[in-house]
């Protein structure tokens, strides 16, 4: 039986990725902040599918967190198959609008943490010749918007990387880039979600089908969903200042 451990795994596109793996026999490592949440996951996942649910309280935000995390995932004694890093939050404003305190935990969490974790879980997989990793980014990666859209360019880019390092060593790593998609996102960074047109959005559920059939074929970027795949073509072609103007206000404020 394999293992996987999801960061982020309480709400939203993470929680879809445990029910997912969950019910194909997978046995989990759940991570997030809010403990009785985790517990109560775990209970439902270990009772309705029968595999094992681990809990790892950790702030990514946090040094402290991330090396409880990276602890985890280094123990050869309990290898970890699939590393899921789906950990991340949206900050309300456009720039100087919004902490720099706010700024950095959001680079801490999207990108120090993708690459220690990562870091952390590829060393044991090498050696078994077998694993993956999922780093959850968006189609934000493709267009200038703000930290999270340059952060999510970090994961998009970083993963591309680490995969052609990796070439050749049975690993799969695979930067996932989701449209938007009904989760708890929205509401927790305060930003208006009315306004964004009901044909955009994605079920989390779906998504996480999309990108394990994207794992399975050994693609390094994925982007599920025709109308997102056509608009990541789009936004690789048109000129850098008519996107910005595009991209950089909606949803932010
Ligand atoms: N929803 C979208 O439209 C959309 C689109 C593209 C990409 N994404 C990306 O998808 C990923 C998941 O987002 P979502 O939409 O599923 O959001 P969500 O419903 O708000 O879930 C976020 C998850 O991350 C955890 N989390 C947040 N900060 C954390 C921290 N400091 N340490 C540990 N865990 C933390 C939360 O749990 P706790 O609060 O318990 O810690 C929760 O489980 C993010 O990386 C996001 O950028 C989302």
């Amino acid at each position: 039986m394999t293992t996987a451990l999801i960061t982020g795994a309480t709400a939203g596109i993470g929680a879809a990725f445990a029910r997912r793996l969950a019910a194909d026999g997978h046995n989990l490592v759940l991570v997030a902040r809010d403990e009785k949440r985790l517990n109560e996951q775990a209970t439902e996942l270990h009772d309705r599918h029968g595999v094992e649910a681990e809990v790892l309280r950790a702030d990514l935000a946090e040094d402290e967190g991330i090396g409880a995390v990276e602890a985890r995932l280094s123990d050869r004694t309990q290898p970890v198959d699939l590393l899921v890093n789906n950990a991340g939050f949206g900050n309300k404003g456009v720039f100087l609008e919004v902490t720099m305190a706010d700024e950095l935990r959001m680079l801490k969490v999207h990108c120090e943490a993708v690459l220690r974790l990562t870091s952390a879980a590829v060393p044991g997989m090498r050696e078994r010749r077998r694993g993956g990793v999922v780093n959850v980014a968006s189609v934000a990666a493709f267009v200038p918007r703000g930290t999270y859209g340059a952060s999510k360019a970090w994961v998009v880019q970083f993963t591309q990387g680490a995969a052609k390092d990796l070439e050749g060593s049975g690993l799969r790593l695979m930067a996932l880039c989701p449209g938007f998609v009904r989760t708890e996102f929205h509401e927790r960074a305060g930003m208006p979600a009315e306004n964004i047109p009901s044909w955009l959005w994605l079920d989390a559920d779906k998504l996480v089908t999309s990108a394990l059939k994207d794992l399975a074929r050994g693609k390094t970027v994925s982007v599920p969903d025709p109308r997102y795949k056509a608009f990541s073509g789009l936004a690789k072609l048109a000129p850098r200042g008519a996107l910005g103007r595009a991209s950089s206000g909606t949803g932010r404020r």
